[in-house]
């Protein structure tokens, strides 16, 4: 498996070439298969054509809470030497998933593949979120963005549950409630201004903060890992606008602020993530020059 796992991250690295090149080796790529298969509850399926092994697929539960009752073929937990054989380990694997109640499935297909996405669309599967890249390169600091200072705390604690309100809206529908309300937000966001390592932007405009993006070190992403994560990547992982200002140019210059600090603060590349049903960031992001590299698929059943 951790073969079929290498062949297939060195066919999606001719394409993105930012992935991190580790896992071309089977050994690495295997250590993530291993990962996912002792996940708690994990179960899989190979596909075998004369005794050779030609696919394996290995899903797992994620939180329930948050996922509903869910089962997930993570971003290592299935690669095939042909596209159509994903419909075969996803059968012999289903069954016993349904069985268990468990009719939530998710899967983290490479975004390049078009064949296994394919395959994947075949099985009644569509899209849910795009992971993505950018390199980062040097950029010059845009007017009206700065580093969020102790002042801006209250600002930036009105503007950041616009985000999962506006996740909730059609057409996105999500249910997802973050954990950070209240208190807990407002101690969050005292705790990133505070942190080095973190760059908390925002923009103005008339003196008023209209704006918040925050770039943190990948390793803090839990869905940016492994074969997602590469060396010296920062993660953009927070993005808001006063709607009241959409279209006037906040967005574009807190991006250009954001790959600025990335610069600034040695990153190569920075990785983001958005809801394919997000109208305003699904087209805001690769406009920006974010390539997708993953999409989470997602079928519900019924
Ligand atoms: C995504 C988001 C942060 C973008 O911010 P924004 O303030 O709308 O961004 P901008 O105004 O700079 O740019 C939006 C569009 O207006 C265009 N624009 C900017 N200034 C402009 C101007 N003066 N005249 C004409 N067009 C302009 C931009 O080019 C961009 O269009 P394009 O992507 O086709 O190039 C914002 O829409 C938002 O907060 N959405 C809700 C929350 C969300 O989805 N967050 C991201 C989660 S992943």
């Amino acid at each position: 498996a951790g073969r079929l796992l290498a062949e297939r991250h060195r066919r999606h690295r001719l394409a993105e070439p930012l992935l991190p090149a580790r896992f071309d080796e089977e050994e690495a790529a295997q250590g993530e298969i291993e990962t996912v298969w002792r996940k708690d509850g994990a179960a899989g399926a190979v596909a075998l054509r004369g005794g050779r092994l030609v696919g394996y697929l290995v899903g797992a539960p994620a939180d329930d809470e948050v996922w509903g009752a869910n089962e997930w073929v993570e971003l290592a937990g299935h690669a095939v030497e042909e596209a159509e054989v994903v419909r075969d380990l996803y059968a012999a694997v289903a069954a016993s998933w349904l069985d268990e109640g468990r009719s939530r499935h998710y899967a983290v297909v490479p975004a390049t593949d078009r064949e296994v996405l394919d395959a994947w669309s075949r099985l009644c599967f569509g899209q849910q979120q795009a992971y993505a890249i950018s390199e980062v390169t040097a950029t010059p600091w845009p007017a009206g963005v700065r580093k969020a200072e102790p002042r801006d705390v209250d600002r930036i604690v009105e503007l950041a549950p616009l985000l999962p309100s506006h996740q909730r809206l059609s057409p996105v529908f999500s249910g997802h409630r973050p954990a950070w309300e209240g208190d807990t937000l407002r101690a969050e966001v005292e705790q990133d201004m505070a942190t080095d390592t973190i760059g908390n932007l925002v923009a103005e405009l008339d003196g008023r903060v209209v704006g918040n993006f925050e770039v943190v070190p990948v390793e803090l992403s839990s869905m940016h890992t492994g074969l997602a994560r590469p060396e010296r990547s920062c993660y953009l992982g927070f993005a808001i606008t006063d709607p009241e200002v959409r279209g006037s140019g906040a967005g574009l210059a807190l991006t250009q602020a954001s790959f600025a600090w990335a610069h600034e603060a040695g990153y190569e590349s920075m990785v983001t993530d958005w809801r394919v049903t997000n109208l305003l960031s699904s087209r805001f992001w690769p406009a920006r020059g974010f390539r997708t590299t993953f999409l989470r698929l997602y079928r519900s059943i019924p």
